[in-house]
């Protein structure tokens, strides 16, 4: 039997749309794989009974069937799906990660995002591994079609998520067709601070990287109360705020020393708005681990 830790992330970053992603330190999923004949799965935990047990519309049964590692698969689920913190790439990464050890396959960590990538297709409709790649990989992640790029990063961060609902599937649903000359000037300016903030560990770069003038503004207009919260973070300090994923979840960056400060702020100003939330004060964090 193997256990494996996989944490959630943050796609997007703000200005990197589908290209950027980041490891959380918490919450996670654990997800624990026995040998088997045929697959089966069951989840408890954070929502879980939202989860298909069926292994061809659950991520990690779908991982299962791509490594050819039939296993009973257990996923406790620590991070909460539609939340914007990658429910499904967690378990999809957990499961890749746990499958390769049990059956001893030696696959390649980026071999396993591409795997955790199906999963993440068949359920989602679209191969997305912005989510699956910092969840095996850790810290900050650029993935385009030519591969993965890895960066370490220590950086704090705040994901609060509202308990409210945003289906990835409105989420793109408002994403515009086209961008202006003037907003991809905007934003390759942006997206290469934020980069340069995760090379230097630096908040203010990475808070002022995370503006987007094309794709947040529409997704904002789905969390109620993100002017709000937005505002609340600023004020207690954190350097920038954006939609974590397609939302419902809200990262902002900060200092460690106004961490808590900001998430208590970010809280109280969704349930100003009679959204009741949590928070996550947190940081960039590692990639999916084997608990021996
Ligand atoms: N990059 C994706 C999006 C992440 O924002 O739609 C969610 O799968």
């Amino acid at each position: 039997m193997i256990t494996v830790r996989a944490p959630a992330t943050t796609a997007n970053l703000g200005s990197g749309f589908d290209v950027f992603g980041a490891a959380l330190a918490c919450p996670a999923d654990v997800v624990r794989v026995e040998r088997a004949d045929e697959t089966t799965i069951d989840v408890t935990g954070a929502g879980g009974r939202f989860i298909p047990t069926d292994p061809e519309e659950n991520t990690a049964g779908v991982v299962a069937r791509e490594l050819d590692t039939p296993a009973h698969i257990h996923i406790d689920k620590g991070v909460r799906p539609s939340s914007g913190l990658g429910s499904s790439a967690a378990s999809a990464a957990g499961a890749a990660v746990a499958l390769n050890e049990l059956y001893d396959r030696g696959f390649s960590d980026e071999e396993l995002v591409w795997a955790a990538a199906e999963g993440e297709a068949a359920v989602s409709g679209e191969a997305h591994a912005d989510n699956v790649a910092p969840s095996i990989l850790g810290g900050f992640t650029i993935v385009t079609d030519d591969g993965i790029t890895q960066i370490d990063a220590d950086l704090s961060v705040v994901a609060c998520l509202p308990e409210t609902v945003v289906s990835t599937r409105d989420a793109r649903g408002v994403v515009p067709d086209s961008a202006s000359m003037d907003d991809l000037v905007e934003t390759v300016g942006n997206a290469s601070t934020l980069v340069a903030g995760m090379h230097r560990d630096d908040p203010e770069l990475v808070g002022r990287g995370l503006d987007d003038p094309v794709v947040t503004p529409a997704r904002a207009k789905l969390i109620d109360g993100y002017d709000a919260v937005e505002e609340a973070a600023r004020d207690a300090g954190a350097t920038g705020v954006t939609v974590s994923g397609a939302g419902p979840s809200m990262l902002a960056v900060c200092r460690p020393e106004t961490r808590r400060d900001v998430a208590k702020a970010m809280v109280a100003a969704f349930g100003e708005a009679d959204v009741d939330a949590r928070a996550y004060p947190t940081e960039i964090g590692d990639g999916a681990e084997i608990w021996r």
